[in-house]
């Protein structure tokens, strides 16, 4: 297939970024070059379907190594970034901030420094950078984040990924370069790694472990199915203003123990165990230091300008999460053996 456009998209074997990676193939003739460093996150088991396609490259590669990426521009001579590569999760941070620092800052430095060095004639171009809403901090009962909303990260991974989202900023301003940053609240769906609270709760339940809730439960986060985040960054890349910046929400909070029963809930029904079975694996373990107490977003400008609104209801989505775990029964053992042990015992020995 003929492609019109070369895009380049880092983390394409985690879990958003298989997602665009899938999306992007499938909807466009472009030509997809994922970069990858296949951390522990990194999986290309996640884009088994779309190997071979035509229009996709794989390039084994780490944003921290900047001859690397001197090599895939010259050589695929990108028109759009759209950088998805991170450390993205807080538990890690707190045990090891650094590699965040060197990932999410640096490696966007690195980055910025590729796209302004290789792109001569910026008409065309794009440097979409994908970050969290976890910048803004920590909201108490009322109130929403908004694109005005001064930053407060509070975590090692929030304040990696405010370094970032103002590297990609000033970028803007000093070099011209065409940005878009958008800050998305917390993603849930198929092929997310079970670090994160809701593959955790669906491993715990299949293997009838505990789960662990940090703190009293009350910590609100805004869910947003991932197609959801995609189909909002397709819409932001093609019709967004460059230099601006887009909040991204499901306009779903739930408290972590409220979402953490309705998996309990539809677990116990799929798997035909008795209602409040999974319940009792339920434990209130010691909080996460730092544990930012609530999450929300006020996403009208994305919807005024561009006409975007979620569109999986909470209830649907997390049934097609479970759905999809409960199929992908092999993912799951690939992705939980070796490493992965090591990292459960650590994390939760203490708590
Ligand atoms: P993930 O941890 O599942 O995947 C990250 C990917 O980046 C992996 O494939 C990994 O191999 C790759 N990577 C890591 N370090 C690299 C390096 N140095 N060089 C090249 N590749 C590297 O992450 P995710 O949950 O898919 O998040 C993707 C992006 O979206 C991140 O930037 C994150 O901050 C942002 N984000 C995530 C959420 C969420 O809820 N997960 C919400 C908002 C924003
Ligand atoms: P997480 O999925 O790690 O996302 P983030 O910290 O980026 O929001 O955690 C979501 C919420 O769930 C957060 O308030 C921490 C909490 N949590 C638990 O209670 N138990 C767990 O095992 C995990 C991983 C998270």
């Amino acid at each position: 297939m003929k492609s019109d456009k070369t895009i380049l998209i880092t983390g394409g074997a985690g879990f958003i970024g298989s997602h665009a990676v899938r999306h992007f193939i499938n909807k466009y003739p472009y030509r997809i070059v994922n970069l990858d460093a296949l951390t522990y996150a990194g999986n290309l088991n996640n884009l088994k379907d779309i190997q071979g396609h035509p229009n996709y490259h794989f390039e084994k590669a780490d944003i921290r190594d900047r001859d690397a990426l001197d090599r895939i521009f010259n050589f695929y001579k990108p028109d759009w970034i759209m950088h998805f590569a991170a450390e993205s999760h807080v538990d890690r941070s707190i045990m090891d901030p650094l590699a965040f620092i060197e990932t999410n800052v640096l490696g966007t430095a690195n980055l910025l420094l590729a796209a302004r060095k290789h792109w001569q004639e910026l008409q065309g171009k794009l440097f979409y950078h994908v970050s969290t809403d976890e910048v803004f901090g920590s909201l108490g009962a009322e109130g929403y984040f908004s694109e005005d909303t001064p930053y407060d990260p509070r975590s090692p991974y929030s304040a990696s990924k405010a370094s970032s989202d103002h590297f990609v900023r000033a970028y803007h301003h000093t070099y011209h370069i065409p940005v878009i940053v958008s800050n998305c609240s917390n993603n849930y769906g198929p092929y997310q790694f079970p670090e994160k609270l809701i593959p955790v709760v669906i491993q715990n339940i299949l293997n009838e472990k505990p789960i662990p809730v940090y703190g009293d439960g009350t910590n609100i986060r805004d869910w947003l199915y991932v197609q959801d985040h995609i189909d909002a960054i397709d819409l932001i890349a093609h019709r967004g203003k460059t230099g601006e910046t887009y909040l991204i929400g499901g306009h779903n909070e739930l408290r972590n123990i409220d979402l953490v029963r309705l998996l309990c809930n539809i677990m116990d029904h799929k798997l035909g165990r008795t209602k409040g079975h999974s319940e009792n694996l339920i434990r209130f373990v010691k909080d996460r230091p730092g544990h930012d107490q609530r999450y929300a977003i006020d996403a009208s400008k994305l919807e005024k300008n561009l006409g975007w609104l979620p569109m999986i209801k909470p209830e649907i989505g997390l049934e097609m999460t479970v759905d999809w775990y409960l199929k992908e029964k092999e993912w799951l053992a690939g992705v939980t053996s070796g490493a992965y042990q090591a990292y459960y015992e650590q994390q939760y020995q203490n708590r």
